[in-house]
């Protein structure tokens, strides 16, 4: 078949997912598997939300709401924000997306740092936006480059904090002169803190994007249900931004983006305070475990890490690492996608998953040579 592709479609390359554990289990003919792959509660979903979502089954043949009405009252009351300041996407992806869409014009550019969450590349991509591109530093975000870089077509920037896949900060002295940098030399450029590991934050340096916004308005916080309200596959996501802005947003977004099932989901995760603290302390107790393990190995762990997955430099050829891995029901995320031929990403599980991940590890690192790096 013959068609004309766009340019900046054709040139796009496909995201590479964390392996679903049901692939790995028939590919290697394991039982027990381990997924450390993409950043998910190992606690599994709040049974408040499973509940709310029982409930909901029976509204099913009906639309959902698509002003997400009863979400958005909650999320504002849980932020001290109006609910015309959020906007609720199909997991905070859908977010990135549409602020791509709606803020950066034809001509315009987006800002973002090279080692950090690719979606963001992928998103200003496939809009046919430009994005310009500053590496991390030492695994972190270098905002006196990026604004440096910062040019009048500049519409939006892009921070990651905690960064993924690095799991460093931006602090928030950092992020205040970034923000006095940029507000006179770039007032229309809106800077947008992707929280989605923001409940996994253990340092005081860590800014408080909110609390900011009454000083730089043109902040815009992402967060998402899916990584410390273990709901990544209902996918539910929201913005928080200045409401006229927000109502541009709005305009863009497709109706109804967010299902019934995930709407009462999220409702019931918000309502479950005894699983967010459980799932805080879980992370407080295997994120030191994993740490210390994986420092006893031959890799080079990057830290402080600050969200629930470490980015550890294997010194070895990542793809034969993970596919070790897989072969001993282990499932980690190489990132050669991120350019990154040597690297892994784990996420931090129960104690047994982070055990079993340790030896494996140990087993492989032994068995695969180091190149150098
Ligand atoms: C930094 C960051 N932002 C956003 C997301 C997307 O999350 P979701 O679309 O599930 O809300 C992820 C998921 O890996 C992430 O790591």
């Amino acid at each position: 078949m013959r068609f004309p592709i766009p340019d900046n479609i054709e040139t796009l390359r496909p995201y590479v997912p964390g392996k679903p554990l049901g692939e790995v289990q028939r590919e290697y003919g394991l039982s027990e598997v381990v997924k450390l792959a993409s950043n998910e509660n190992p606690l599994g979903p709040s049974p408040r939300a499973l509940a709310a979502m029982q409930s909901a089954m029976g509204d099913l043949s009906l639309y959902p709401d698509a002003s997400c009405f009863e979400l958005k009252r909650a999320l504002a009351e849980k932020h001290g924000v109006t609910p015309a300041e959020i906007v609720v996407g199909n997991g905070s992806e859908q977010l990135i997306s549409l602020l791509v869409n709606t803020f950066v014009a034809p001509g315009d550019e987006a800002l973002i740092a090279r080692g950090s969450f690719i979606t963001y590349s992928l998103a200003i991509a496939a809009a046919g936006r430009r994005a310009i591109e500053v590496p991390l530093r030492d695994w972190r975000y270098d905002l006196p480059a990026m604004a440096r870089a910062i040019t009048e077509r500049t519409r939006l920037v892009f921070i990651a904090n905690p960064d993924n896949p690095s799991g460093t900060i931006v602090t928030e002295s950092e992020l205040l002169a970034f923000l006095e940098e940029v507000r006179e030399k770039h007032p229309a450029l809106l800077v947008v803190m992707d929280e989605a590991y923001v409940d996994y934050v253990e340092s005081p340096l860590y800014p408080d994007t909110l609390a900011l916004r009454a000083i730089h308005p043109n902040l815009v916080a992402l967060r998402t249900f899916s990584k410390s309200l273990g709901l990544a596959g209902v996918r539910v996501g929201y913005a928080i931004l200045d409401a006229w802005l927000a109502g541009y947003v709005e305009r863009v977004r497709l109706p109804f983006n967010v299902s019934s099932l995930a709407q009462a989901a999220a409702l019931g995760a918000l309502g479950d305070v005894e699983h967010l603290e459980a799932t805080r302390a879980l992370n407080r107790t295997e994120k030191p475990f994993v740490l210390r393990g994986l420092r006893a190995l031959d890799v080079t762990v990057v830290e402080p890490v600050e969200g629930n997955f470490a980015l550890v430099d294997t010194h070895r050829p990542g793809r034969e690492v993970f596919e070790a891995l897989l072969r001993r029901g282990v499932i980690a995320r190489p990132l050669l996608n991120y350019g990154m031929p040597t690297a892994l990403r784990v996420t931090f599980g129960l104690r047994e998953q982070n055990e079993r991940l340790l030896a494996a590890l140990a087993d492989v690192l032994a068995a695969v040579p180091r190149v150098k790096n």
